[in-house]
């Protein structure tokens, strides 16, 4: 069981890297108005460690699944992860295509923010409340 608690403690950090640290860096550029072609050029460095603790986050997260016998409430997350890598490939090609449009990027990552907060909203209550939905 030890084991397991190990790979529930990296699937935390993934989930603390994987929607913490763009947020904070999105809602930052947002409360203050700068967004600037430097910060947008930092942001997207940070879009490294967001896609390498979702990376983390899936494959704790197998692990764990894997352990304790592939219960069916996992299956709801897994049906909503193409979901999740299109948010990922939408916010990384925004970012690269928009670094000096800054206010068409900033538009564009508005509305991505609402669709990451519905996904992850989901994702936590299946995680959670572990529903036996299949
Ligand atoms: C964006 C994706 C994900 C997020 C935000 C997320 C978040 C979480 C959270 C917050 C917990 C703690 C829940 C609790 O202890 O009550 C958790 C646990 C867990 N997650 Fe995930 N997770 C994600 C993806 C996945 C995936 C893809 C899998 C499996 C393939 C998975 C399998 C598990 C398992 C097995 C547990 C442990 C449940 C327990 O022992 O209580 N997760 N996850």
């Amino acid at each position: 069981m030890t084991i397991y608690y190990l790979f529930f403690y990296l699937h935390m950090l993934g989930f603390l890297g994987w929607a913490g640290i763009t947020t904070g860096a999105y809602y930052l550029m947002e409360l203050s108005g700068g967004w600037t072609t430097d910060l947008i050029r930092a942001y997207w460095k940070l879009l490294y460690l967001e896609l390498g603790s979702l990376a983390l986050l899936t494959l704790s997260g197998a692990e764990m699944w894997s352990q304790l016998g592939y219960p069916s409430w996992v299956h709801p997350a897994l049906a909503i992860s193409p979901l999740v890598a299109l948010a990922e490939y939408i916010h990384l090609t925004s970012v690269r295509k928009m670094m000096d449009r800054p206010s068409a990027l900033r538009r564009r990552l508005r509305y991505l923010s609402w669709y990451y907060t519905l996904i992850t909203l989901f994702i936590i209550y299946d995680m959670v409340f572990k529903p036996d939905w299949f």
